[in-house]
């Protein structure tokens, strides 16, 4: 298939990448390098991507929405998958108006020019933060969502997903919204927790805790990708579904799991941080009944591969 995969220089959408361009579907990378993070980093996962074989770059911020129409009318994919975005909780609450343009602006641009381009599917990387403070109560299942959110970053994912839905109803386009929980792994965005920590181990830093009461259902990226792959294939009625690992992780089992690797760690326990959740915690079934998908990594052999890589390459 032809795919185009928007935010394809950054963590996950590398991943996918990858993954796909083995799978010998052809590649169409949409990326700005925006420098929420280095665009060095992205760089260099566009040179690992390369390692997978041929694809096709272009550098182009969504937000220019006549250049994002012609290059989707010239590319004419069967299928977008949308990932770029402003990710991050806590920039969102300094910059909450960026969140307007990069997550909300930017996913309508790329909806009415995957539209006007007779795009068959739409994948939207919506987050498992569009349910507020829900997941302190036991798992949330997907018409658990219902507005109530806890920062600008959680808001405009609710609010692109309401664009995804009135986009599906003008063009009649397959949408899938996939909500992410906690993604780790290597390539992981440098701003998130496990990459912070890792990242400080290795340079013998403290850690900086914001609170010891949060827990998270991180889930490896390997699953990830296997989720958003089995969501190209479904063609059913459903648009909603959770992609986590369907097990919270305490901040106390991540600092023992970092210890079984860094046994000299040293944490400093700070302020909690507004805008965080306290406990993520996906209900599976649906995505389990619909897309097929099960999640294999182990939380302990997840953080092991991701050590292994940050050995190896944590650098940018
Ligand atoms: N990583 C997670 O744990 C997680 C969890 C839930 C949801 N998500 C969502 O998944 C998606 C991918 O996340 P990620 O962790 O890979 O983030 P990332 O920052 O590594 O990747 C996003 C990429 O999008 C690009 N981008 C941003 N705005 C753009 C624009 N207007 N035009 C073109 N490119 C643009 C950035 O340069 C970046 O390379 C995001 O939508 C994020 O909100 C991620």
């Amino acid at each position: 298939m032809r795919i185009v995969i928007t935010g394809g220089a950054g963590f996950i959408g590398g991943h996918l990448a990858k993954r796909w361009i083995r799978e010998d579907h052809e590649i169409f990378i949409i990326d700005c390098l925006h420098d929420y993070y280095t665009p060095e980093r992205k760089l260099q996962h566009l040179k690992d991507i390369k390692k997978a074989g041929d694809f096709t770059f272009h550098q182009i911020n969504l937000l220019e929405k006549k250049a994002t129409e012609e290059l989707l009318e010239k590319i004419k994919p069967d299928a977008v998958v949308h990932l770029a975005a402003l990710p991050g909780v806590a920039y969102s609450i300094s910059h909450p108006l960026e969140y307007v343009d990069y997550d909300i602006k930017a996913t309508i641009n790329i909806l009415e020019a995957s539209g006007k381009a007779n795009v068959k599917k739409f994948i939207f990387a919506s987050s498992s933060s569009v349910y507020g403070n829900k997941g302190m109560q036991g798992r949330v299942s997907e018409e658990m969502a219902n507005s109530e959110v806890i920062s600008p970053y959680a808001a405009s994912k609710y609010s692109a997903e309401s664009f995804c839905h009135v986009y599906k109803h003008l063009y009649h386009m397959e949408i899938a919204i996939l909500r992410f929980f906690t993604v780790y792994g290597p390539w992981g965005r440098p701003d998130m927790a496990i990459g912070t920590f890792i990242r400080k181990l290795m340079n013998g830093e403290t850690l900086p805790i914001f609170d010891m009461n949060n827990a998270r259902d991180y889930t490896y990226i390997d699953d990830i990708i296997d989720g958003i792959d089995k969501t190209l294939h479904y063609h059913g009625d459903q648009t909603i579904f959770n992609l986590g690992h369907g097990h919270p992780v305490s901040m106390d089992e991540l600092l023992r799991e970092l210890a079984k690797h860094f046994p000299h760690l040293v944490t400093d326990v700070l302020e909690r941080r507004v805008g965080d959740v306290y406990s993520t915690w996906s209900d599976l079934s649906k995505s389990k009944a619909l897309l097929g998908y099960t999640p294999k990594i182990s939380f302990q052999e997840g953080i092991a591969r991701t050590v292994e890589w940050a050995k190896q390459y944590e650098r940018y």
